[in-house]
């Protein structure tokens, strides 16, 4: 019993929170390069500041984030030894199209993808791709406005051709926007979405979601005309929403925030726009404006598999008096039962179980956690070594959580990446010093550091987690 021979242990990581090398390569200007580090940050990604160029004034943590980009040998060579099946990473579009609306690709960029997978593939390590993690051209955005314009479903389009061409031989798991769902969140971050004084915040918010969604179906049809074997997977923020009290109004609003985050996924896995979100987005005068075969292009490719990151349960109550604790990028009120990490997110082992449970009851597809993980801040010693038993403990209840939903309750899970296996830099806050790795990186908040690579305790654990199929926790 417990995980399948074949289940997919390893970790994950985005491109702009780990390569860095963001001039090299003829490598073109994304959105994820201009979020400051520091109080604009939040601003920035949630489209209300624009600021589509790097000043002197704003740190930029993506630039160099930590370094993967020149030292990716070193970093796959420690994720193989830990035994990774799986590395979950993905492309910078930047790289590839420096514009996002060329016709032709950058060999550049092509190959150093291609040497990245060729490492993996020296250790056994298959690649599952995100093809956008937070990422968007910053000429797409100044030209077209980002995903609220309807062209960037070709750009993409070409972009997913050029990969699936190119990498047939390497890749065969796909997924096609990082937490779809971040998009109500995160515009800027999630779609290159900058807002004009006095506009419809939701309704451009919800036009550009559809343009991914539609995008994401074409995306898999493609993947699946170019190479039959391939199989694409949605991706979104997981984490139940509790109501607060047994109080209807609570669950009631319980129950809203879950199909708030669901109707992506309701989309991409079932094929068409569920009825409560038509209804809301009608009333609410914000529902997408469609061509005549969106719907008959969402019906008929939905995706193979379901992928989401879970950080933690929301806890959902009707009144705004709640205290609050933070989250993966949103508040939600705090739950008296739990515990809380450094940067305040709850600590909910069994919200996963539940979680994965409400997913397979809701779709009936396969299931693949593709990132969970702890934020800490790490205090080495004088060799560089941390003994992070915090972070052993976060994910060795987790992973247990895991097992019993795929044990007792039979849930089809095709594999578990950590985020991340080695400490990059939070999407959310742009911080270094927020680490989740299994890997101690050098690199200090203020940017100094050599960079080196360390162990910690962690790296060893996981090590022999994998080694036996998560037996030994
Ligand atoms: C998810 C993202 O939101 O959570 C990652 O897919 C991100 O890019 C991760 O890094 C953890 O969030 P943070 O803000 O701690 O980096």
């Amino acid at each position: 019993m417990g995980f399948s021979k074949d289940f997919l242990w390893g970790g994950a990581s985005a491109a702009n929170q780990c390569e860095g090398g963001i001039e090299e390569g003829g490598r073109g200007l994304a959105n994820v390069d201009v979020c400051p580090a520091g109080e604009d940050r939040s601003a920035v990604i949630t489209g209300h500041k624009k600021m589509l160029r790097m000043d002197g004034y704003h740190k930029y943590p993506a630039a160099e984030a930590v370094d993967f980009y020149h030292r990716f040998r070193e970093d796959i060579r420690l994720f193989g030894e830990m035994g990774f099946k799986v590395y979950r990473m993905s492309i910078a579009w930047t790289r590839i199209f420096p514009n996002g609306d060329e016709e032709t690709p950058r060999e550049e960029g092509l190959r150093f993808y291609e040497d990245v997978f060729k490492e993996c593939q020296k250790y056994g390590i298959q690649p599952l791709v995100t093809i956008s993690h937070f990422d968007c051209p910053v000429y797409l955005i100044e030209q077209y406005g980002g995903w609220r314009n309807r062209k960037m479903i070709d750009f993409y389009l070409r972009l997913c051709q050029t990969l699936f061409t190119r990498y047939k031989d390497y890749v065969t798991n796909w997924l096609t926007f990082n937490e779809i769902n971040m998009i109500l969140h995160a515009p800027f971050m999630g779609a290159g979405l900058c807002f004009e004084e006095g506009e419809d915040e939701e309704k451009v918010k919800y036009q550009a979601a559809h343009h991914e969604l539609v995008a994401s179906a074409l995306a898999t049809k493609l993947a699946h005309e170019v190479n039959p074997e391939n199989k694409v997977g949605c991706m979104f923020a997981a984490g139940s929403a509790y109501p607060y009290s047994c109080k209807p109004e609570d669950v009631w609003e319980a129950l809203q925030t879950d199909q708030e985050n669901y109707f992506f996924v309701d989309v991409q896995a079932r094929g068409y726009y569920p009825s409560y979100a038509v209804k809301r987005l009608e009333r609410k005068g914000v529902f997408p404006q469609m061509q005549p075969e969106d719907q008959e292009i969402l019906r008929r490719y939905p995706v193979d598999f379901i992928s989401f990151s879970y950080y933690n349960s929301r806890c959902i109550a009707a009144s705004e008096e709640q205290e609050k604790a933070e989250g993966n990028l949103f508040q939600s009120a705090k739950n008296p039962y739990l515990k809380f990490s450094d940067w305040g997110w709850p600590i909910d082992p069994l919200g996963l179980r539940i979680t994965l449970n409400e997913i397979y009851d809701r779709y009936q597809k396969p299931m693949f956690v593709v990132e969970n993980g702890l934020g800490a801040v790490d205090c080495p010693d004088g060799e560089g070594y941390v003994e992070d038993d915090y972070r052993i403990d976060y994910l060795r209840e987790h992973i247990r959580a895991m097992r019993a939903a795929v044990e007792e309750d039979g849930v089809e899970l095709m594999g578990y990446t950590s985020w991340a296996p080695i400490d990059l830099i939070s999407a959310g806050t742009g911080e270094m010093k927020k680490r989740y790795g299994f890997v101690y990186v050098d690199k200090q908040e203020d940017g100094s550091g050599t960079l080196d690579r360390i162990k910690k305790k962690s790296f060893y654990w996981y090590q022999k987690v994998i080694k036996t199929n998560g037996e030994e926790l």
